[in-house]
């Protein structure tokens, strides 16, 4: 039987193009006997068409003019696979009010212009996928949208940047320095254009807020949201922190109260109880613990970055650009849901001073008389009751490291007791704060 032949376009052909381009080709037969149409490889657009790529592609298919493909009369589906939020903007917008299907793994893009592409998507009468976009190879998009539809969502939460859990686990297992491994996480094509996306948590806030809209329809700013990297954890923070049972993950959380149906979302390195599967996801696994309130708590674990994965991510979306193409129906998020997505009443961002947790505080101080007390003092200032105190000299050196957990406090009063530590002349480097990360789902 002849299928209808369903034309794609590229814009990119990096780690993730490349990946999706190679396993297209690879597996033909199977995809197209699934889904019932013919898939033809038709262009990519690229930035020098004398680089050399690891996956033979004819020159005849490549170019540099990006917007011929994004408006390509002949091609059907158009794959965004080139990062950025400008340009990338530009050529999304511009092939969605052509009417075309858009795929796209491209994160920061919709992040910042979610509710702009999903308006020009309805205009156009196309769609936009973007199960790439969050957790590499594991269909969470697909998930929350589809086979939790019945829930809402008081908790999500979990790793979701595979760079920065490669990093994490490799120094903690083996001690490996930084620099090294995100050497080596580059190579392995896990690391984004702009690595600071990765190492300062903007990523896996990009993941987050697209998470957040899908559970509870609002698009979260980065000034509604706390965001912290991995640059300031240590080798220190690793071995004190395993001897109190606990492993160093960035950790993602989107939590809503549903009493006062106010949000709170946060991406920080976070303590987590080694007996927790989160915290032995090791690599660039990613992993994301969803707790519904018909299912109850569900888990999503497999590999978050890197070329395989991501490509397994884009070709779902394009099975299903295809079957829409074909006549089935696969609903873009309506007007209302830009607003209210799976949720009856619109959710705030909750203060500060509602948020509360447990927290591991690693000072620097002077070895000196009194300054423990000083420390001690400046948090019972602020309420901020300690739970364990270790103190660590460095032989040679006239100082030492504090290393305290809490009792539980709220989010307001630890953040400015940090800011106090760190105005005391005997604290002498800049203190590193994490959430001990025990959510009740
Ligand atoms: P990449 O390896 O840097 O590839 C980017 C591609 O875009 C390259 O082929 C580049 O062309 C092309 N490009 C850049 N500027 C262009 C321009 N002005 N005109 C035409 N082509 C242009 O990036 P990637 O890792 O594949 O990531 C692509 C997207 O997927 C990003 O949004 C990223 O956040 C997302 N993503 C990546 C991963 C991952 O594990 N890598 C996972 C999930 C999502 P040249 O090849 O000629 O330089
Ligand atoms: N740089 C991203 C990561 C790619 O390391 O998770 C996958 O989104």
């Amino acid at each position: 039987m002849a299928y209808k032949t369903i034309k794609i376009g590229f814009i990119g052909l990096g780690t993730v193009g490349q990946g999706v381009w190679k396993h297209i080709e690879g597996n033909r037969r199977r995809l197209e006997s699934r889904l019932g149409v013919s898939l033809e490889l038709h262009r990519a657009a690229v930035r020098d068409l004398e680089k050399e790529r690891p996956v033979t592609i004819p020159t005849d298919k490549l170019t540099t003019d990006s917007m011929g493909v994004a408006t390509d009369p002949e091609i059907d589906i158009v794959c965004e696979l080139m990062g950025g939020t400008s340009l990338a903007r530009e050529l999304t917008l511009a092939a969605l009010e052509a009417g075309k299907i858009v795929v796209s793994a491209n994160k920061a893009l919709l992040c910042e212009h979610g509710q702009e592409i999903f308006a020009a998507a309805r205009r156009g009468g196309g769609h936009f996928f973007f199960e790439a976009s969050v957790a590499g190879g594991i269909p969470i998009i697909k998930a929350l949208r589809e086979g939790l539809v019945a829930n809402g969502f008081k908790l999500i939460y979990g790793i979701l940047n595979g760079t920065c859990n490669y990093i994490l686990t490799r120094m903690e297992r083996e001690g490996a320095s930084f620099d090294s491994i995100l050497d080596e996480a580059r190579k392995l094509g896990y690391v984004e254009a702009d690595e600071s996306l990765d190492l300062d948590g903007w990523d896996t806030a990009h993941k987050a807020v697209i998470l957040a809209f899908l559970a509870h329809g609002k698009w979260v700013t980065y000034d509604e949201m706390l965001v912290e990297g991995i640059r300031k954890i240590s080798q220190e923070d690793i071995r004190e922190t395993a001897a109190l049972g606990y492993s160093i993950k960035l950790l993602a959380a989107i939590e809503r109260d549903f009493q006062t149906h106010k949000l709170f979302i946060s991406v920080r390195p976070s303590l987590i109880s080694r007996q927790n599967v989160v915290a032995n996801l090791g690599g660039p696994y990613n992993g994301v613990s969803v707790t519904g309130d018909v299912v109850g708590t569900t888990l999503y674990i497999g590999r978050g970055a890197g070329q395989d994965a991501t490509a397994s991510a884009v070709i779902s979306d394009i099975a299903d650009a295809a079957l829409l193409l074909r006549g089935d129906r696969v609903p873009l998020p309506t007007e209302e849901e830009d607003d209210i997505r799976l949720a009856d009443t619109p959710c705030g961002i909750l203060p500060l001073d509602h948020v509360r947790g447990e927290y591991y505080l690693r000072l620097t101080v002077k070895d000196a008389p009194g300054v423990l007390a000083q420390v001690a003092a400046v948090m019972a200032g602020k309420n901020v009751s300690i739970a364990t105190v270790n103190q660590k000299e460095r032989p040679g050196q006239a100082s030492a490291s504090l290393i305290l957990t809490t009792h539980e406090s709220n989010e307001r009063d630890i953040q400015q007791t940090v800011k106090d530590l760190n105005d005391l002349p005997t604290v002498l480097e800049e203190p590193l704060l994490l959430r001990i990360a025990n959510f009740e789902e």
